[in-house]
């Protein structure tokens, strides 16, 4: 019998564009025959009918429309789908398919990797942030209690497609917030690719091409190394400490933030925390405020008002924490260079101010 060698890791194949679509996924429609289209209503009207023009072998998918918005990442809804596959005799030999955002990829990608302890899934992803952060990398959740990605699974998709064109219709307040994934990506492990982003005008979708290849290509590289999130790949929750307990604090109020507009907002508290804390050079950590305050300036007001009194709860339920009295960072020692595990008490956090 051959043995696994250690660190050997499954990595999902990501294909690119609409050639792909046309042929590996047709091939893989073809494989199943039963196959489930998760989408939502924006995701019906721009994304499907394009779709289905690339690839008309879909029509034989039956198609599941969910509400848009974080709050249908629930167990009520979890639970739907389960029936709605119950009903329909799915076996494990059906192929589910996620066509959307962050919140269609998860909910389905737990749906999926949940129903009879899991069938195929494929993710297509249409927003920025779900093609360069949420499809790929196999972690599958769903909000519960109103804590953010509470309960879920590790699971890798049997395949991603990536379809920059899928983007020109999505909302500018969206592209933003999926390039600030980007964004993070750049500060913890690739400086040249920091440098490169400071130039960019995100409105071009084929300028972004290249850094969605470049941004996935960081994260298949961390998960690879750490699939299940030992070590390495708690790099990627840069800026999802802060930007967790904001977006959890503000999820019911007039104007709750977007996943990547949360973590832009958490990135700057946690570059200043960083220097705050003596491991980032001053001059790096100023450069990266400016450059973050300049892109979410519209937001910025948030960080005035915050009273980090309410955040702290939240901070305390984060996932990485270890103990129930500490909370747990990933910071920034330079440009493309991080620290892991930083662990501070409720003390310290409170005689750091954000507003500083
Ligand atoms: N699993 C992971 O590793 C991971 C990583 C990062 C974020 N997430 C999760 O992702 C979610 C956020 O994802 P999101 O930002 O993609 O939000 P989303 O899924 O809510 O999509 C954003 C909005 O854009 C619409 N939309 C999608 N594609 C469109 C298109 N091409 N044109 C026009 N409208 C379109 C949607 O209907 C929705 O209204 C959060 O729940 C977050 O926790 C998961």
């Amino acid at each position: 019998m051959g043995s696994i060698p250690i660190g050997a890791t499954m990595i999902t194949p990501i294909h690119w564009g609409e050639h792909a679509l046309a042929t590996t996924l047709d091939q893989m429609l073809a494989q199943h025959e039963q196959v489930f289209l998760l989408l939502d209503e924006n995701v019906l009207e721009f994304c499907y009918p394009k779709l289905l023009a690339i690839c008309p072998a879909l029509k034989k998918a039956e198609v599941i429309e969910i509400e848009s918005g974080e709050a249908q990442k629930n167990i009520d809804i979890a639970t739907q789908l389960w029936e709605m596959l119950t009903q329909h005799q799915a076996t494990r030999k059906s192929l589910w398919i996620n066509l959307g955002g962050g919140v269609v990829s998860d909910l389905g990608g737990f749906v999926a990797a949940t129903y009879k302890r899991g069938i195929d899934f494929v993710q297509i992803p249409t927003t920025l942030l779900a093609q360069v952060d949420a499809s790929v990398g196999g972690k599958q959740a769903i909000d519960f209690l109103d804590y953010k990605n509470q309960i879920g699974v590790f699971a890798m998709p049997k395949a991603v497609f990536i379809h920059a064109d899928f983007l020109d219709t999505l909302p500018d307040n969206h592209l933003l917030a999926g390039f600030m994934e980007m964004v993070k990506h750049a500060l913890i492990l690739d400086k040249a690719y920091w440098q490169d982003l400071q130039h960019l005008q995100i409105d071009t979708v084929a300028d972004l091409l290249p850094l969605i290849q470049r941004s996935v290509e960081i994260k298949q590289s961390v998960v690879a190394q750490d699939p299940t999130e030992l070590g390495l790949r708690k790099c990627l929750n840069f800026g999802h400490t802060f930007g967790h307990a904001l977006e959890t604090l503000l999820m019911h109020s007039e104007n709750p933030l977007l996943h990547g507009e949360a973590v832009g907002l958490g990135m700057i508290l946690e570059t200043k925390l960083s220097a705050h804390l003596g491991f980032l050079p001053q001059a790096e950590a100023t450069a990266i405020i400016a450059y973050l305050e300049k892109r979410l300036a519209h937001l910025l007001p948030i960080l005035e008002k915050i009273d980090i009194q309410a955040l702290l709860p939240l901070l305390l339920q984060d996932k990485k924490n270890t103990n129930t009295e500490q909370i747990s960072f990933v910071l920034l020692k330079g440009i493309g260079s991080f620290i892991l595990d930083i662990s501070l008490d409720a003390n310290a956090i409170h005689a750091y101010s954000p507003q500083a």
